[in-house]
C-alpha cells in the first residue's frame, strides 16, 4: 500500500476565531465562493489524503457537516468535535483518536491548521514523502513579517517551536516560522501527554516537537519556499490579503502555462481554474472554479463562475457567466449578456443584451439582440431549447418550456409561448406561424440576397 493511503488528514477547526469577530466562524466565511474549510479539504486530498477528519467546536458540527456532501466521493470525511477549545494539541488529539475509530490502522497524520487555505497540494505531497522516513515534520518557512507566528528555532540541541507570546527579544527577530502543516507518526501520540499547559490555559501542539526531540524521535523540518501559501486567516483583513494573494499565485502559474493575462492588478481568478493556452484576460475580470480553453478571449469586466468556456470563445465586455453554464468552442458571448446554467453550442452567438437562462442551444444558432429567455413562472424554473441554425429575431421572449426547432426563425419582437417545428418563420406576440424558412430563402434568392 502506498504511504499516503495509510494516513489521515486531520483539520483542526474548533478554535474560538476570536480575533476574526463576527457571526460566522472564520471556517467557514468564503473565499472565491468557497468556505476556507473546503479549501483545506481539496489540497489535502488532491495532495494524495482520501482519509480526513475534521476537528470543530459543538456549536459548529451543523454547518460543517452541510460542507462534507459538496466534496463528494473523492474523499472519507468525519467530523469530530472538540468539547472546549483547551488548543492544538488537545484538537489533533480529538481528531486522531476519532480517525483510529473510524479508520482503524493509522500510520500517521497530516495536520493542518483549519484557516490555513492556500497550501498547493505538491507541498502536502512533499510533506508526505518526507513523513515517510521521520517521525514528525513541521513545515517552517520565511515570512517578512512573522509577527503572530510560532517560530522555528533550530539549536545544536535539536529543533522547537516557541509560540509568539513566549518569545525572548532575540527570538523574535527569527523569521522562520512554524506554517501550521505537520507530518506525525501514531507512534508519537503516547507523547501528547507529556504536554503541559501554558500560562493561557492551552495545550500546544508546537510544544511536541521538543518533547519529541528529548525522546530521541526523527524530527525533520521541510523547507517550503512560498510564504504566501501559508497565510493564517486570523483577521478579516487577512481573509483581503489572502484573496489578492490566491490570484497573484494563479496568474503567475497562467503565465508560465501561456495564457495571458493583461491586467493581474485587476483580475482575480480562483486557484482551482483551469485556463488553456494563448487565451487572452483582459482587465477587470473574475473567474471562479471554471475550466476555460484555448485561444479564448475573455472580458474586460467578465464574471465567469463554474462554468466551462470552450475553445476559441469570446466572451465580450459586461457579461455575467453564472454557475452551470457550458460554452461550446467557438460561440461568441457578447456585451451585457447574462448566461445561466445553459449550454452554448459550437459556433452559437449571442452577441448583445441577452438574458439566458435554463437553456439549451445548439450549433450555428444566432440570437439576437436583447433575446430574453423567461425561465421563471414566478413558481418554477423552466428549460428553453433552441436547436441548430435557428435564426432569433432581435428582442425576442421565449417564454419557457419552448423549445425553437431546428432552423426555424422569429421575428424581431416575437413573444413565442408555443414550440416552434423546425424550418418554420414564425412573427408577433404571440408568434404565429408565417411562412417556411424555404419560403424565406427563395425571397431571398430572387432578392440576390443568398445566393
Ligand atoms: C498556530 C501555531 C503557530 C503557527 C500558526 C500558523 C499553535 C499553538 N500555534 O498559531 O505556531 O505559527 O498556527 O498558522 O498551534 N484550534 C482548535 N482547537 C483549539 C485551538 C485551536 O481546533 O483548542 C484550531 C483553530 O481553529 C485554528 C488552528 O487550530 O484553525 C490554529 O489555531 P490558532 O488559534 O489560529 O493558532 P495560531 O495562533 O494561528
Ligand atoms: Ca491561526
Amino acid at each position: 500500500m502506498e504511504f499516503s493511503q495509510s494516513l489521515v488528514g486531520v483539520i483542526m477547526a474548533a478554535g474560538a476565531s476570536s480575533r476574526f469577530k463576527g457571526r460566522v466562524s472564520k471556517v467557514l466565511s468564503e473565499l472565491y465562493g468557497k468556505p476556507l474549510i473546503s479549501h483545506v479539504i481539496d489540497y489535502l486530498s488532491s495532495g494524495g489524503l482520501k482519509r480526513i477528519v475534521i476537528v470543530t467546536s459543538p456549536s459548529l458540527r451543523a454547518l460543517l457537516e452541510k460542507v462534507i456532501p459538496e466534496h463528494g466521493e473523492r474523499v472519507e470525511l468525519r467530523v469530530a468535535v472538540q468539547e472546549r477549545p483547551l488548543g492544538t494539541a488537545d484538537a489533533f488529539k480529538v481528531g486522531a483518536m476519532e480517525a483510529l475509530k473510524e479508520f482503524g490502522e493509522v500510520k500517521g497524520f497530516i495536520v493542518t491548521n483549519g484557516d490555513v487555505p492556500l497550501v498547493r497540494p505538491s507541498t502536502v505531497k512533499r510533506l508526505i514523502d518526507m513523513g515517510e522516513a521521520s517521525d514528525m515534520v513541521i513545515t517552517a518557512v520565511e515570512l517578512p513579517d512573522p509577527s503572530g507566528y510560532g517560530r522555528v528555532l533550530i539549536e545544536a540541541e535539536g529543533v522547537r517551536i516557541v509560540e509568539e507570546a513566549h518569545l525572548s527579544p532575540e527570538q523574535r527577530a527569527v523569521k522562520l516560522v512554524n506554517a501550521g502543516l505537520y507530518y506525525i507518526s501514531s507512534d508519537l501520540l503516547p507523547l501528547l501527554e507529556e504536554i503541559k499547559r501554558s500560562p493561557k490555559g492551552e495545550y500546544y501542539l508546537t510544544d511536541l516537537v521538543e518533547i519529541a526531540v528529548n525522546n530521541l524521535r526523527k524530527v525533520e523540518v521541510m523547507r517550503a519556499e512560498d510564504w504566501r501559501e501559508f497565510i493564517g486567516i486570523n483577521r478579516r483583513s487577512d481573509l483581503a490579503r489572502a484573496f489578492k494573494l490566491a490570484s497573484v499565485m494563479k496568474i503567475e502559474e497562467l503565465w508560465e502555462g501561456g495564457v495571458t493575462i493583461l491586467d493581474p492588478d485587476t483580475t482575480y481568478i480562483s486557484l482551482d481554474t483551469v485556463i488553456g493556452e494563448d487565451t487572452v484576460i483582459y482587465p477587470n475580470t473574475y473567474i471562479e472554479s471554471s475550466t476555460i480553453g484555448k485561444g479564448s478571449r475573455i472580458g474586460p469586466n467578465v464574471v465567469i463562475i463554474s462554468s466551462q468556456v470552450g475553445d476559441n470563445v469570446w466572451v465580450g465586455p459586461f457579461s455575467y457567466i453564472r454557475p452551470g453554464t457550458v460554452i461550446k468552442d467557438n460561440a461568441k458571448v457578447g456585451s451585457f449578456v447574462e448566461v445561466k446554467n445553459s449550454q452554448i453550442g459550437e459556433g452559437s452567438k449571442v452577441p448583445h443584451l441577452s438574458y439566458i437562462g435554463d437553456a439549451i442551444i445548439g450549433r450555428n444558432v444566432n440570437v439576437g439582440a436583447g433575446t430574453i429567455t423567461c425561465n421563471y413562472d414566478g413558481y418554477r424554473k423552466h428549460q428553453t431549447v433552441i436547436e441548430d441554425d435557428a435564426f432569433i429575431g432581435s428582442n425576442t421572449s421565449l417564454v419557457a418550456p419552448v423549445t425553437v426547432g431546428a432552423r426555424s426563425v422569429t421575428g424581431a419582437g416575437s413573444v413565442v409561448t408555443k414550440d416552434i417545428p423546425p424550418e418554420e418563420v414564425w412573427v408577433g406576440n404571440p408568434a404565429r406561424f408565417l411562412k417556411t424558412r424555404g419560403e424565406l430563402e427563395s425571397k431571398l434568392t430572387s432578392e440576390k440576397i443568398l445566393r
